[in-house]
């Protein structure tokens, strides 16, 4: 899935979501939706939106299926230690499942709205039980309902383990291995609007309400919709059954078989069989067309457009890709008005947060454009991996979110070739993993988890943004070629079952034999990545004629306690594909890996003859050497002090000689190391002189992230002053170039627009203000209610003036707020509301984010983190969420991603004593924090990171910036 996020590139997004208004008592279509599931994975949903629908062709590249191997290498998880075990027992396995669900949205107010179904299950026995043990969680078994059948075995009696969330049925006699059984019943289940299950979501029609029914099951929440075998690898086929209203509509993850007419005014859709089997799959032929489909809300019908033609192309790319034809016969892609994660892959029926998937060509800016391509081909790719190959359990989660996070770059660079997508990469993907991999609480790739919230905890950075890091040193060292065939042999050999990552080792390892590289022991190499966490920094030393290589274990903060809770067998130590060039060389391509695994290393140098020619090598005193090329690799690299003068010399002349990924990445590099103690700060300072020259988003999407940081340092410091006035001199020049009009921009143009323009007006360049007051009092002056501005430079203008402006300015935004139908611009309103400086307008704002006639549930996390960000509303929102807990934590917290993002959202600008022990005190007196408790450690160790950064760094960057003004 991806999760919900409140940030995006383009500097002018803060991407949250909306929210709409209350809802009237009076019903009408609806939308239902239900669900199947492969596990995890699937879904099914029904809905009615009573729009049509746009429908697409896409024509499927003629898959060559092949042969599939028999033998699976399935290991087994390893049982979690100490607590109970909360695997199913293995004695039966799920073969096929019938479930029929009536969600029923008439009867009575919403808060007793509810879903009837009723279930039958055909059980295959591995092993002689006396109880058939499933997953049920928050339904109401029928009495009398549950029936088994089957050789001479009978029901006896059933109960429910709430903390397991098991439903043990327990039998007259033992099952015998190898019979089949059949169970059956009857349940009741809450239809709420909790984001998870089977759930209610609603918008607004005039003055009517819309209930949709929808679904959200991933990770362990199929289980709330019907009783089943709820655990990824345990794979059946699914035939769904919805009833519903003769006015809406419902959707599953196949397409309809047939309607059965019932009673009165209500109908079943009966759903074709759900894919499990080969030789299914074998019997659709190579020409046939699928269709591809997408949804909304009447009113947002033509925004989906944009959406639908990605996911088109983009499966189509990713069937020659893999080289396997996407299995099912259609997909449909549906844009809900609310929904907890940004996406879910549901196979064949994939559903959205609005900002994921609708675009506006008149009202979105190209960052919401870039978010629903990127989110759209993530989710395109999951219905290779993670639906076709699941993983075996949740420790090996990464399988599915690195490669999906992986893949959506190379989906979208195949729709939007000139959008820079790989050179973006570098800062949102690996430069966010290695920032939150530097933490002694973050955790290995591969991590045991077991209950619930610990598997939904990993749904974080480090399984998305370090596992699509080091997917991409893996293409890197193994090759376009070894990678993509190796990829492809994994996924055909494991289809419609589950793999471990020893099963993509495997496949990877054997191609590489195949195609005769020179290292072919990919899991040797690749183990040290997943099993261990964190990554190591290199140091590099440069004498005639060769390199001394080191590594050792990078942590941001090195006197960290590391707590124990995951040891390293192989001692923090990396098999490292190490490269790079010389000034004299410029070889930016990477094509030589010196490989090293041992502490340190000598490299000797390859000169060129004409570098030699005069008979000596090249004194290295006065060229600088540079590593990590092209920043292939998921480590970091330090020189000594000299090395560095000489890139940022290089950087200060001519920075256009070393690539936009390695400029990035010394920006990048300078300043952790310096904020780990292993470089002088006032080098780091020094790597951001030559941003006045620099005209590429991407190293200023760097820069800005350390800068940003050390602002949000310095909010409440003296030295406020001082550094706002440097950031101004760097942007004023560049601003004045690129002014606010943003007409007829191409994507990259549009970007850097919004970036500079957002970081001029924030340090307050005064053409900026005034251009943005300009605009905005424009557009509550104009009397076709038309908005003027062009959505590129939005959030700027919306920002700015309600920073500087009063009670007027933010009414209206909010007004608008209401109004707009366009989900990217409201999450431009939400995040520009934030921006005012008025203690009361962001106290009331606070409020009206847990009331969700004001701000929609899913938007209400990142709104208040957002408001945290603010150095005014940062005590303001610590408070609130204190205050709240208990109604956050029962009204948000459960099963919810974005919690974390709340903790770590409000309080990662701590860096005092006093709010340190604030963060403790809480944490003593709340120990029972669920999902959150990760969040909480992580968020102590950061505030005292950032304690120990205030003192350490504040002096330098005084001295440093004093020097600047006195010589510049
Ligand atoms: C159900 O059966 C399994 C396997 O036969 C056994 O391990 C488990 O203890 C049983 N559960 C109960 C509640 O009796
Ligand atoms: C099911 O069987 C187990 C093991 O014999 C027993 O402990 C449990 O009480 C039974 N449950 C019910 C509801 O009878
Ligand atoms: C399930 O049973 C409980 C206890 O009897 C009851 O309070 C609840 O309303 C029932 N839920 C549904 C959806 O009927
Ligand atoms: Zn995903």
């Amino acid at each position: 899935m991806v999760r919900g996020m409140s940030i995006s590139g383009g500097s002018d997004e803060v991407l949250f979501q909306k929210k709409k208004g209350c809802y009237v008592t009076r019903v009408k279509g609806v939308i239902l939706g239900t669900v199947a599931v492969v596990a995890v994975v699937a879904v099914a949903l029904i809905v009615h939106f009573t729009g049509e629908e746009s429908t697409a062709l896409g024509g499927v590249a003629d898959a060559n299926i092949g042969e599939r191997p028999t033998t699976t290498t399935t290991t087994e998880a390893p049982a979690p230690k100490e607590k109970r075990d909360v695997r199913l027992p293995a004695t039966l396995a799920p073969r096929a499942y019938d479930v029929r669900l009536r969600p029923n949205m008439y009867d009575g107010p919403p808060e007793e709205f509810h879903f009837n179904g009723s279930v039958t299950i055909e059980i295959e026995c591995i092993e002689a039980t006396r109880n058939i043990t499933l997953h049920a969680n928050k339904l109401n078994i029928t009495n009398g309902s549950v029936v088994v059948t089957g050789g001479d075995v009978a029901f006896e009696s059933f109960e429910l383990d709430t903390e397991l969330q098991f439903l043990i049925v327990n039998l007259t006699k033992e099952t015998v291995p190898g019979e089949i059984y059949n169970l059956s019943m009857d349940f009741v289940g809450p239809l709420e609007d909790g984001l998870d299950g089977l759930y209610l979501s609603s918008y607004k029609q005039g003055s009517d309400t819309i209930y949709v029914t929808t679904t959200q099951f991933q990770p362990t929440d199929a289980r709330k919709a019907f009783p089943c075998f709820d655990e990824p690898a345990i794979k059946a086929t699914f035939r769904i059954t919805l009833e519903r209203k003769t006015d809406q509509k419902a959707l599953s993850n196949m397409p309809i078989h047939n309607h059965e007419p019932l009673e009165a005014d209500w109908v079943a859709d009966h759903f074709e069989e759900t894919a499990k089997m080969s030789t299914y799959l074998l019997a659709l032929g190579p020409d046939r067309t699928h269709s591809y489909r997408a949804w909304a809300r009447p009113d947002a019908r033509e925004q989906t457009l944009y959406g639908l033609h990605v996911g088109v192309e983009v499966l189509t790319h990713f069937e020659e890709f893999f080289n396997i034809s996407y299995p099912l016969p259609k997909q449909d892609m549906i844009a809900l008005p609310d929904f907890g994660a940004g996406a879910m892959e549901n196979w064949g029926l994939i559903t959205y947060r609005e900002t994921a998937m609708l675009y506006d060509p008149e009202e979105s800016s190209e960052g919401n454009k870039q978010r629903v391509a990127v989110v759209v081909a993530h989710e395109v790719a999951h219905q290779w991996f993670g639906n076709l190959v699941t993983p075996s359990w949740w420790d090996d989660l990464w399988l599915n979110e690195g490669f999906a996070s992986y893949l959506e770059y190379s989906g979208v660079v195949h729709v939007e070739k000139d959008w820079g997508m790989w050179e973006q990469y570098i800062v949102d993907d690996l430069h966010s993993a290695l920032s939150f991999d530097g933490l002694v609480a973050s955790h290995p790739l591969f991590v045991p988890v077991a209950d619930p919230a610990e598997i939904s905890s990993v749904f974080d950075s480090i399984s998305y943004l370090k596992g699509s890091s080091v997917i991409r040193m893996a293409r890197f060292f193994l090759g376009d070629d070894t990678f993509r065939k190796g990829l492809s042999n994994y996924l055909k050999s494991l289809e419609y079952g589950a793999a471990t990552h020893n099963d993509l080792w495997y496949a990877w390892g054997n191609q590489s034999v195949a195609d005769s590289k020179d290292r072919t022991d990919v899991k040797k190499i690749m183990d040290t990545w997943v099993l261990q966490m964190n990554y190591p920094v290199v140091t590099v030393t440069s004498h005639i004629g060769k390199l001394h290589v080191k590594q050792k274990r990078f942590l941001i903060d090195p006197d960290a306690v590391d707590p124990g809770i995951y040891n390293s067998t192989y001692g923090y130590m990396w098999e490292i594909p190490f490269t790079y060039t010389h000034e004299d060389e410029l070889n930016f391509t990477a094509s030589r890996i010196n490989w090293f695994g041992n502490e340190s290393a000598v490299i000797f140098i390859e000169y060129s003859f004409q570098e030699i020619s005069d008979g000596n090598l090249p004194d290295p005193s006065d060229k600088w050497i540079l590593a990590n090329v092209r920043q292939y690799g998921y480590y970091r690299v330090n020189y000594d002090d000299h090395n560095w003068r000489e890139l940022i010399r290089q950087l200060d002349n001519n920075h256009t000689v070393i690539p936009t990924e390695n400029r990035a990445q010394i920006v990048n590099d300078a300043w952790n190391l310096a904020r780990a103690g292993e470089l002088n700060m006032s080098i780091a300072l020094d790597t951001t002189k030559y941003l006045k020259d620099e005209r590429n988003y991407v190293p200023w999407d760097a820069a800005l992230s350390q800068l940003g940081f050390v602002d949000t340092m310095l909010q409440r410091n003296g030295l406020n002053g001082d550094f706002s006035k440097y950031m101004l001199r760097l942007v004023e020049d560049y601003f004045s170039e690129l002014t606010m009009d943003n007409t007829n921009a191409t994507h990259l143009e549009s970007y850097r627009r919004s970036q500079i323009s957002s970081t001029a007006c924030d340090y307050g360049v005064a053409s900026c203000v005034e251009e943005a007051k300009a605009l905005y009092r424009a557009w509550m002056n104009a009397t076709d209610s038309k908005n003027p501005i062009n959505p590129g430079v939005r959030f700027t203008v919306y920002c700015t003036a309600i920073r500087h402006g009063g009670q007027a300015e933010w009414d209206f935004a909010y007004e608008q707020h209401r109004n707009s139908n366009v989900a990217g611009e409201l999450s431009r309103l939400r995040g520009a509301m934030a921006c005012s400086r008025q203690t009361w307008i962001l106290s009331r704002y606070l409020e009206r984010t847990i009331q969700p006639e004001e701000i929609r549930k899913q938007d209400a996390v990142g709104t208040i983190t957002t408001i945290a960000a603010n150095p005014v509303g940062r005590p303001l929102a610590w408070d609130f969420i204190r205050a709240k807990w208990e109604y956050l934590n029962r009204e948000y917290g459960q099963g919810s991603f974005s919690f974390a993002n709340l903790i770590s959202g409000t309080t990662s600008s701590f860096n005092t004593e006093y709010e340190l022990k604030q963060l403790a005190d809480f944490k003593d007196d709340h120990p029972d924090l669920g999902s959150g408790a990760r969040a909480f450690d992580r968020a102590i160790e950061r505030t005292k990171s950032n304690i120990k950064w205030m003192e350490k760094n504040v002096p330098p960057i005084r001295d440093w910036l004093a020097n600047y003004f006195s010589t510049t």
